[in-house]
């Protein structure tokens, strides 16, 4: 496995496997890697010849008050978890190889970015499209795969591609959860003893949403008042949001039919965390 930190030795390799007639899969992340991002690769590796990962922390997604500098990072431990399900390549850029100097160009969206975490994280998507289509460029691969924790990415990334008419497959993919049920996420190592306990909240709640659509909730704001209740009995957690979008449009929707996204931000003492589940509704 090679780890590269420019554009230049990604481009000469992957240009090398394209000569080959290899596929490329590409799996971005911002590292200290758990099972969810290795769910990704081991996909990647199933559908495709050739692996790259990418492993930046990319500033122009976090606000001021955010998580920047501690977010977590690990290169070794990472390394040696790509290497162990057969990923090809890292790239492992620094912030000035990606932004060079005089930097001044985006990638934004107009819609999908207004409710759940584009609402308290105002300027979240437009780092992340810029980011992930410098990525695409970089890479140039046949498919790009993605996890379902973060629905609302997945949805924005799918909708950039197809308004952008990038020639990639986007692959989402399962959240993966601890044996307990809390969605593993590289911010559950911020959570202390008694936090970690008190973010099962999030996935209880998940199962209670499930539970009471399968009995027949079909009214949005019944779901979603059920469910704040629930988290309001856990007293470390304060509510970002709970809210009931179209899978397509992330836009609030008031009866839930079609593909419906249900999903929730939460504090857990300062760590935000996030979760969802979505339901395919045919209502007779
Ligand atoms: O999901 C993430 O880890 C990041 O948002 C991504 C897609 C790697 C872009 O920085």
């Amino acid at each position: 496995m090679q780890i590269v930190s420019t554009i230049k030795e990604v481009r000469t390799q992957v240009k090398e496997w394209k000569k080959q007639g290899l596929t490329i899969g590409f799996v971005p992340t911002m590292g200290y890697l758990h099972e969810g991002h290795a769910s990704l690769m081991h996909r990647a590796k199933k559908e495709c010849d050739k692996v790259v990962a990418s492993i930046f922390v990319n500033p122009m997604q976090f606000g001021v008050n955010e998580d920047l500098d501690s977010y977590p990072r690990d290169l070794q431990a990472d390394a040696k978890l790509c290497e162990s399900i057969g990923v090809d390549l890292i790239f492992h850029p620094e912030v000035e190889e990606m932004y060079e100097q005089g930097f001044c160009s985006f990638v934004d969206m107009n819609g999908l970015t207004k409710e759940l975490c584009g609402k308290s994280r105002p300027i979240h998507f437009r780092g992340v499209c810029t980011v992930v289509s410098k990525l695409f460029n970089i890479v140039t691969p046949d498919k790009a795969f993605f996890g379902q924790k973060d629905a609302q990415q997945l949805a924005v990334i799918r909708r950039m591609v197809k308004d952008l008419n990038m020639d990639i497959e986007i692959v989402g993919c399962p959240i993966i959860r601890e044996e307990d049920g809390l969605a593993k996420s590289s911010r559950n190592t911020y959570l202390n003893e008694e936090e970690r306990k008190a973010a099962l909240i999030l996935s209880q709640t998940i199962c209670l949403g499930e539970r009471l659509v399968r009995d027949g909730v079909r009214d949005a704001k019944a779901l979603v008042d059920a469910m704040k209740e629930n988290i309001a009995r856990e007293p470390l957690a304060k509510i970002d949001y709970v809210e009931v979008v179209s899978m397509d449009t992330i836009e609030k929707i008031e009866l839930l039919e079609g593909a419906v996204l249900v999903a929730m931000a939460v504090y857990i003492g300062k760590t935000r965390l996030i979760d969802n589940f979505i339901v395919e509704l045919v209502n007779l």
